[in-house]
């Protein structure tokens, strides 16, 4: 059995574009494969954070992955910081990682602009995801399209590491979903949906109210043209909204096209907000039983103690690898 690590940052709202390009393909891969999700809180205070908002985040995830389906019984759901091996091969890595190549990180460049103060750890973030990764044997890693970068970085860390010391880690590869690999904002559809953009019209969130996934919808940036045709290049917005539409539904884009010939954007849109409404429905339910459940906890417990222990081992073999500490029997 192949296995798969992923995680999520909890530094926000959790968007339709995390669930389409992460949290969806997650629960499918569950059923045939080892897999290892988890909450990377300490990627989150790479940029400022206030505490207690970030606490609630991060219990907010944990129920968020349960709600969309991964079962503790299938897959290991943990909090990144209570496996302190994962910031233990992150430094290690960062010392194989060169600063060059970290500057070149599109996700680097993008959250550095403009500010005043950037953390060393904005710049370092990569070989802690590397980390995260290696740590567990991962063949595979389910993401959208913009952690491509950081995926590549990671094979070559692991191959340089691998060279340089010993033959340990397997290089990962990675898997990003045929469609809805980057669902756009609602507001530009030239820029990716994300849970940090100030202006809240532009992504579902996961917890939005059906009035406001309605509202949001409703207010989607589109074309003058009044047809529902998909053409990434001349029609960004109604291209985005169809693959939404499509991924939530199960029909191909053509089906879609084909039901709405002749119908302008008011159809569609009214249509395509009640399908992510009745999408979402169950998770919301499933989410507020959860989110303050002391199962809750017991779950995290458990992933935290298993991902200990394999982490655990691979850390001790990087340490060997490398010369730390004392060699012992
Ligand atoms: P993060 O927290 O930004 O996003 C979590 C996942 O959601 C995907 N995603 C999207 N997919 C489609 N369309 C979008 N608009 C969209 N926005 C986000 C992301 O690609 C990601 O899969 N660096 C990672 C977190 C991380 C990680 C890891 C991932 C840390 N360690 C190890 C995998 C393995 C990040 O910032 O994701």
């Amino acid at each position: 059995m192949k296995t798969i690590f992923s995680g999520i940052q909890p530094s926000g709202t959790i968007t339709l574009g995390n669930y389409i390009g992460a949290l969806k393909q997650f629960t499918e891969l569950q059923e045939n494969h080892n897999c290892y999700f988890c909450i990377v809180d300490q990627h989150a205070i790479t940029v400022p954070q206030d505490r207690l908002q970030l606490r609630k985040n991060i219990r907010s995830l944990a129920a968020l992955y349960l709600a969309v389906g991964i079962d503790p019984h299938k897959a290991t759901l943990f909090i990144q910081s209570e496996v302190p091996a994962h910031a233990q091969a992150g430094w290690m890595l960062q010392c194989v990682a060169y600063i060059g190549e970290l500057e070149r990180m599109t996700q680097f460049k993008d959250k550095s602009a403009g500010r005043e103060a950037v953390s060393a750890g904005l710049l370092t973030y990569p070989p802690l995801m590397a980390a995260d990764i290696l740590l567990y044997n991962t063949d595979l890693v389910p993401v959208g399209e913009d952690q491509k970068q950081h995926m590549e970085l990671t094979r070559d860390l692991a191959e340089r590491f691998n060279r340089k010391y010993n033959d340990i880690f397997t290089i990962p590869d990675v898997r990003i979903p045929k469609s809805g690999a980057r669902i756009m904002s609602l507001q530009d559809p030239h820029k990716k949906m994300s849970k940090s953009d100030a202006n809240q019209k532009a992504f579902i969130a996961l917890l939005d109210e059906p009035k406001q996934i309605e509202k949001k919808i409703k207010s989607a940036v589109t074309d003058s043209e009044g047809v529902v045709v998909y053409d990434k290049e001349n029609k960004p917005g109604v291209s985005n909204l169809l693959s939404i539409y499509s991924v939530l539904e199960g029909s191909s884009i053509q089906e879609l096209e084909q039901r709405y010939e002749g119908k302008g954007y008011g159809d569609f849109k009214a249509d395509l907000a009640n399908v992510v409404i009745r999408h979402l429905e169950p998770i919301q339910k499933r989410y507020y039983e959860l989110v303050n459940s002391e199962e809750l906890d017991r779950i995290l417990d458990e992933g935290a103690e298993k991902a200990n222990q394999v982490a655990g081992k691979m850390l001790k073999k990087m340490e060997n690898a490398m010369g730390l500490g004392r060699k012992r029997k």
